[in-house]
């Protein structure tokens, strides 16, 4: 199992992130900070999420080299090409870095062909990486693929155990754009914590069940940003490269697919 991914642009992305959704920017910098310490080198933030600033000085206090540490940030309501470009730079002074790893629309909304555009150029400045998006279901995703220079290096759209997204998998797979997971403990929905299924796999293995929700989707090609604000948690979410799930323990998870969002979303 490669704890990194080569992304389509030939840069590489590590397997397992730091997701910090709805992390009160009063504790973002020491989070961020002791999950780089635990060994994360991937942290995904969003100008939406309101701690940029905050991912920012957690990567400068670590000493870590820049290179060593891939930030992804989100764009959030920018009106086309000119919005998105002061979009771009804004961000890069809220992180406090000269280049963003890996930079996304957040969602489709308004012209995202101009948006994407903006991004394709940022990139070609050196502003920008890696360029994707987030929330690009079929018909969305299918539109920039036909009016792009660039095919997106990630989508990254809700998965885990009961979303788990097998067409838009096949589908990203054929036009060369890695399928990130966001949610990957579906936040805790539908009794994540306490599923029967994943309790059992959890306990042959030795593992948690937070584990095997997350070595499920590593094991499908998929990479992981799990959240968390306690330490131990965030050890627990990066130790999964010591075990391996069966085939027909991974054909069972299979059958916990609902199919449909669990927060109503996309
Ligand atoms: N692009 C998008 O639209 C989008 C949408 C949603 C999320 N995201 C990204 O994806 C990241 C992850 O998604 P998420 O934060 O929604 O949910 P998640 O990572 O699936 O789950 C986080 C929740 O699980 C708890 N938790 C984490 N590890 C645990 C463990 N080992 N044992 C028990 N509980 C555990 C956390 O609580 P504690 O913090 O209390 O430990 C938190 O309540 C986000 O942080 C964000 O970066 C992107």
């Amino acid at each position: 199992m490669e704890r990194i991914v080569r992304l389509n642009d030939g840069y590489t992305m590590p397997m397992v992130g730091f997701g910090t959704y709805q992390m009160p920017r009063r504790i973002t910098q020491q989070c961020v900070e002791q999950a780089l310490e635990t060994g994360y080198r991937h942290i995904d933030t969003a100008q939406c999420y309101g701690n940029e600033h905050e991912v920012g000085l957690a990567v400068k206090a670590s000493g870590l080299k820049r290179e060593d540490v891939f930030v992804t940030t989100k764009l959030w309501g920018a009106h086309g090409y000119g919005d998105t470009m002061r979009s771009i730079e804004n961000s890069l002074r809220t992180i406090g870095l000269d280049y963003i790893d890996l930079f996304l629309i957040h969602e489709p909304s308004g012209d995202f062909i101009s948006q994407y555009q903006a991004m394709e150029d940022a990139r070609q400045m050196g502003l920008l990486r890696s360029i994707g998006v987030a929330n690009f279901m079929e018909d969305n995703y299918l539109r920039l693929i036909k009016n792009c220079k660039v095919v997106p290096a990630v989508n990254q759209i809700e998965t885990h155990v009961y979303r788990q997204q097998a067409k838009m998998h096949r589908l990203l797979a054929e036009h060369g754009t890695w399928h990130e997971s966001w949610s990957p403990l579906a936040c805790g929905q539908n009794g994540f914590f306490h599923d029967p299924v994943l309790k059992r796999i959890a306990e042959v293995h030795g593992k948690s069940i937070a584990q095997v929700g997350l070595r499920w989707l590593l094991q499908q090609g998929v990479d992981v940003i799990p959240k968390t604000t306690h330490r131990e948690r965030m050890q627990e979410n990066l130790d999964l490269f010591d075990f391996e799930l069966t085939t027909e323990e991974m054909l069972d998870i299979k059958t916990l697919d609902t199919g449909r969002s669990q927060f109503g979303w996309w």
